[in-house]
């Protein structure tokens, strides 16, 4: 709970249920973007274009002169006097891309922690494992509010699924939740408002009404309950996706193996209403979907009995399906040193997938053709 808020503050509340009847719509005007990346960056564009005071930090000069030429985004020289802080840093290693790592969101949490006035909105943006949030809130002192609102952010269709899409999004406390609903989407309606804890004698629609008159992202918002759903529902869709991939790869060994043409053979699964096989490619890239597949399977891993397999499986499928490729796509001639290398593949995937040990003989013919 927000005990630690001050009641004089302008977004004061101390508990979830006290917080139903005085949390009073809050004013938004100052905004810190932490973090002016590859996500970091559009978003502060987006927030400034919405007419808020934009600022904008990050640990590379680099990063923050871009901003401010391309996005006319305001350098902070502190992080004092500002009303929400909006955090997407990195959250992988800096030596390994594809392992998860919050050191640095807790190095800014702890600067904020220090520096922030009372009652300001902490909003995550980056991906993260389950229980961050609360750590965050935590090292706040519980002085601030938090919420998590992890982003669905595509680079290649960013009209349609950039930072205006609907997005989950959870709070450490009640109150947290709707002054992050306030900001993000302009409302503090939620799905589940029959539900706890939205349950009691609070008029929502009275609420919501209220806000109305506030400036907001104008985002459209999905609320829940639990700041640790909000969590787990970035890093499962990422490891969903990763699944679909590892399976397209698994079926494209497959058809190697059997001589069958994987581009006719998946059209013709396609063709089904409910089926939807991916093309394999390269294999499974970008950083997001190995990082944050590993963060659940990471998540999962607290509790043996439910450690993930089928995602551990779906790694070994795209390592084997990338050394394929590799072998594939290098060295056209027949030397031992190939055969050698496809020979490692085989011994690797056969455990998996059987009819994979043809794969050899295979190649072997395909490099005489
Ligand atoms: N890029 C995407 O498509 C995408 C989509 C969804 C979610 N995300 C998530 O958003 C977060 C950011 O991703 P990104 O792609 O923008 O990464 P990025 O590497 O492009 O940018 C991260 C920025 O954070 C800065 N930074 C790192 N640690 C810092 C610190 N302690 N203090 C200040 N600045 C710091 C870096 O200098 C960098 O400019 C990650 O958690 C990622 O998983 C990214």
């Amino acid at each position: 709970m927000c005990e630690n808020i001050e009641l004089s503050e302008p977004m004061h509340e101390r508990t979830g249920i006290v917080s139903r009847q005085r949390c009073p719509p809050a004013v938004f005007e100052k905004v810190l973007i932490v973090g002016l990346g590859q996500l970091g960056l559009p978003v502060a564009k987006y927030v400034k274009e919405k007419g808020f005071d934009t600022y904008g930090y990050d640990s590379s000069t680099k990063a923050m002169d871009r901003a401010e030429k391309i996005g006319g985004i305001k350098k902070a020289s502190n992080f004092s006097e500002f009303d929400i802080y909006i955090l997407c840093v990195s959250t992988h290693k800096v030596e390994d891309i594809f392992s998860p790592q919050i050191d640095g969101l807790l190095s800014i949490t702890d600067r904020i922690s220090r520096e922030a006035k009372n009652g300001a909105l902490v909003s995550i943006e980056s991906t993260i494992p389950d229980g961050t949030s609360s750590k965050v809130f935590e090292l706040l002192n519980h002085r601030l509010h938090v919420v998590h609102a992890p982003h669905r952010w595509y680079a290649l269709e960013e009209k349609e699924h950039g930072v205006n899409q609907l997005r989950v999004i959870g709070g450490v406390c009640d109150c947290c939740l709707r002054l992050g609903m306030q900001f993000y989407d302009g409302s503090s309606t939620c799905n589940n408002e029959k539900s706890e804890p939205y349950s009691d004698s609070f008029s929502l629609s009275s609420f919501s009404s209220s806000y109305s008159s506030f400036k907001s992202l104008g985002i459209p918002m999905h609320p829940v309950t639990k700041i640790e759903i909000a969590e787990i529902t970035k890093i499962v869709e990422n490891a969903h996706r990763y699944l679909q991939i590892a399976f397209a790869e698994e079926l494209y060994l497959y058809c190697q193996a059997n001589n069958i043409n994987f581009p006719e053979l998946r059209d013709a699964l396609n063709t089904k209403w409910n089926v939807n096989i991916l093309e394999p490619r390269d294999g499974i890239g970008g950083h997001c979907l190995p990082k944050d597949t590993k963060m659940f399977v990471q998540s999962s891993s607290r509790s043996k009995s439910i450690r993930s397999k089928i995602l551990t499986a779906a790694m070994e499928v795209d390592q084997s399906y990338r050394r394929y490729r590799q072998i594939r796509g290098g060295n056209n001639d027949c030397s031992n040193s190939l055969h050698t290398r496809v020979g490692i593949v085989e011994d690797e995937i056969s455990s998996f997938h059987p009819s994979l040990s043809q794969i050899n003989s295979l190649e072997n013919t395909e490099e005489r053709s």
